[in-house]
């Protein structure tokens, strides 16, 4: 009797763990501040401005020496890695990125692209045995102290990829049934930013929940992702998928959102002029961010293909003094 409970535990405390997004520790440096790049919708063997967008994130990642670097998603154009030997990999990747401030960690999520191609082959650990900076993960967390970030798996969310997929072919192993996929993982984040006493809560994703480029808002996560991310005080969600730049606020809660999927082939004018609440900047050439957080404060920064800075933002998290109590 008692060995039967002892297993019946076992196995649904297995399947708790099993569960749990995983977690990376990043310490913070100095008095704990952080700076990191973001990065979207990049590997083009270098074309459409890939290596120029490189060059000035190698520059601009010295100058904020930075801790690590994030992808949000769209990674291998046009059809994901065939395998984890495509030499996409490198050509894409390992000599692009080449700039010593970018020899840091890159934390980097799946875009619908890469579904596209062998999804499971960017999550293998032969790609880190190619290039140790890559890490791949469909949903998880980094844990950089001052900051908790919350990397989330948008593609399975997306309806259309399912019921519509066009002439594309989906990847989706570990995925279905889409329901139960989507459900968990909303489970998890809901249960990690609940959890988190990080100063800042971010999280990253492939889709934008607003934007008003070619895509424009993604209506499964605005339904289910946003409310948790209002419920749970997250400061910022971060994504790709257009291929622009972008800063927009939410007009009911604190959060920013934030585009950055300018890493190669921009989309010149493909503007949408729906929905321009709390629109506060857009650009539709190439470039990439910049986050720098400390205790009290948070700076975004954008940059196009020169590393010119064209929009900036700045945020303040209250902060009580005790010593002066
Ligand atoms: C590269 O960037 C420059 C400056 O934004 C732009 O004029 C040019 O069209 C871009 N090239 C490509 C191939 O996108």
């Amino acid at each position: 009797m008692g060995d039967h409970w002892f297993i019946i535990l076992s196995i649904i405390c297995g399947l708790c763990v099993a569960a749990e997004l995983e977690r990376f520790e990043q310490p913070c440096k100095g008095e704990c501040s952080l700076s990191f790049l973001v990065i979207g919708d990049w590997g083009r063997r270098g074309a459409f401005n890939q290596s120029q967008v490189a060059f000035q994130m190698g520059k601009i990642g010295e100058k904020l020496d930075i801790d690590f670097v994030v992808s949000s998603g769209d990674n291998f154009y046009d059809n994901g890695l065939n395998g984890p030997h495509d030499p996409a990999f490198e050509q894409s990747f390992t000599n692009i990125y080449t700039a010593n401030s970018l020899q840091k960690q890159w934390f980097s999520v799946l875009g619908n692209h890469d579904y596209r191609g062998d999804a499971e082959a960017q999550l293998s650990p032969l790609l880190r045995k190619i290039d140790s900076r890559w890490r791949c993960l469909r949903s998880f967390i980094v844990d950089a102290e001052l900051a908790e970030i919350i990397f989330v798996d948008t593609t399975p969310f997306v309806k259309s990829y399912f019921l519509d997929p066009e002439d594309h072919t989906y990847d989706w192993r570990g995925v279905h049934p889409r329901k139960h996929y989507v459900n968990n993982l909303l489970k998890d984040v809901e249960r990690a930013l609940r959890e988190s006493s990080a100063k800042w809560k971010i999280v990253v994703g492939h889709h934008a929940i607003r934007s008003i480029g070619h895509h424009g808002d993604t209506p499964e996560l605005a339904t289910h992702l946003l409310p948790i991310l209002k419920a749970n005080d997250v400061d910022f969600y971060m994504n790709g998928h257009d291929h622009c730049l972008e800063h927009i606020s939410d007009t009911e809660s604190p959060i920013q959102f934030l585009t950055s999927g300018a890493g190669s082939k921009a989309w010149r004018g493909d503007v949408k002029r729906l929905n321009r609440e709390g629109l506060k900047f857009f650009y539709d050439g190439q470039g990439f961010m910049s986050v720098k957080l400390t205790q009290s404060d948070a700076e975004i920064v954008f940059y196009d293909v020169y590393g010119k800075i064209l929009h900036t933002w700045n945020a303040k998290k209250q902060f009580v003094d005790y010593s002066s109590i």
